[in-house]
């Protein structure tokens, strides 16, 4: 393992009801909130009103920044950099899934920048401070809720990049209650379980030799989405699941499970590249990428491929080779995205090559990716066209 320091500031305040935790968990002395949202599903689902009626319990003046996209936008990010200037914001408030809170995430910094935001999604400009926030999550997913993570499109240039400044980029605390994503439809239910197992995986292929407690962690997470998945597409009102679900997206992408070594993290490269001109849901994209990068990258390190085949999708080996398990374990992936009904091929998203070009120019742009084996872009070519 490389030595490491881990430290994640972020309050986690998870169960039932616990949104009545809210008042209370505002700085002292703050005066303006802003709360930021989606499209409207929080004033659908009475977490708007249960949000407002807490921040109605303190001494606060309510600011609101509502329709945040999915993939949210820079253009959004700089709307509410505005308004926390105009009104002195002292405090925000995401409340939605990772979109809502990346976008928060990146004003909360951007106020506090002289420059355009854009710059420290780039990476050109580094944040010397930012607004403090916290978050009422209400999707399984990202993991954003207690990371220091954003992602930002910006939809004039086709770019969408990941970026974040710790401590400044953390949630203050988040509120997580499962009830609160049992109005999450089927399909957006599928993406958030693809994007946690996805985030797994990235953290699983890396070339430490000696991380048996993280190998471990990550199987038994993996494992356990693995069964719950089918029973809550089956039973979306389930609060058991939901609380399953919701708890393995954190878990999945807290640090908790990638100490001492760094994932991979190719394929969400390439995946912030494809949405970022096709503004397709981010799951989506993985649900296509995955088995390929896979494929692509199999000789890295089969032994690492059959164990995960092994460990998680239960292949047998007993007369096979370590190839041919680890192929197998491929397959069993593609099939389960399949069978709960996540897309397979690019053609899904009537996505053809004529931007290829594209796509792998903007993966590249901060040069060749990937921990666990390093992409030029001829391999982002070759991921792709398996993916056509
Ligand atoms: O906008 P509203 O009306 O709220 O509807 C949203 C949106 O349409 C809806 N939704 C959310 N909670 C709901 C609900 N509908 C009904 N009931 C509820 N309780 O779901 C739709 C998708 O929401 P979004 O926030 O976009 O989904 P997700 O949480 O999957 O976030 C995706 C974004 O996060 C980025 C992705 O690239 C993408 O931009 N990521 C962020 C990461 C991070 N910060 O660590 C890591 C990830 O790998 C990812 O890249
Ligand atoms: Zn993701």
């Amino acid at each position: 393992m490389d030595s490491f320091t881990f430290h994640n500031p972020t309050k986690l305040i998870f169960g039932k009801d616990q949104i009545q935790q809210l008042s209370e968990q505002l700085p002292e002395g703050t005066r303006n909130v802003l709360v930021v949202y989606g499209g409207g599903s929080i004033k659908k689902n009475g977490v708007y009103d249960q949000v407002m009626q807490q921040l109605n319990q303190v001494n606060v003046n309510v600011f609101e920044l509502a329709g945040v996209e999915p993939n949210p936008r820079l253009t959004t990010v700089r709307k509410g950099v505005e308004l926390c200037r105009q009104e002195n914001i002292d405090f925000l408030l995401a409340v939605g899934g990772g979109s809502v809170i990346d976008c928060t995430k990146t004003i909360a910094a951007g106020a506090k920048y002289d420059g355009d935001a854009w710059d420290l999604v780039t990476r050109q400009a580094t944040p010397d401070g930012a607004l403090p926030f916290g978050t009422v999550l209400t999707l399984a997913a990202t993991g954003s809720e207690m990371n220091g993570g954003a992602v930002i499109t910006n939809w004039e240039t086709n770019e969408k990049y990941g970026w974040g400044y710790a401590p400044y980029t953390y949630p203050a605390f988040s509120i997580l209650d499962p009830q609160n994503t049992i109005s999450v439809p089927r399909d957006q239910t599928i993406y958030g379980i693809v994007d946690m197992m996805s985030h797994l995986f990235e953290q699983y292929f890396h070339n430490d030799t000696q991380s048996p407690i993280q190998d471990e962690m990550i199987e038994g997470v993996l494992r356990t989405v693995i069964d719950t998945a089918p029973k809550l597409l089956d039973n979306l009102d389930s609060y058991e699941h939901r609380e399953t679900i919701l708890y393995a997206g954190t878990i999945a992408l807290n640090g908790m499970l990638q100490m001492g070594y760094r994932g991979d993290w190719a394929t969400h490269n390439i995946e912030h590249a494809v949405s970022a001109v096709y503004d397709i849901p981010h799951a989506g994209g993985l649900a296509i990428l995955f088995p390929n990068w896979m494929r692509h990258t199999l000789e890295t390190n089969v032994e690492r491929f059959a164990r995960l085949a092994v460990k998680v999708f239960h292949v047998e080996e007993e007369g096979r080779s370590t190839r041919e398990v680890a192929e197998q374990g491929i397959e069993e992936l593609q099939s389960f995205w399949s069978s709960l009904g996540a897309p397979k091929t690019l053609a899904d998203y009537e996505i053809g090559d004529d931007q290829f070009e594209v796509i792998i120019n903007r993966a590249m742009k901060r040069g060749a990716f990937g921990n666990f084996t390093k992409l030029e872009e001829n391999d982002v070519e070759k991921i792709l066209e398996l993916s056509k």
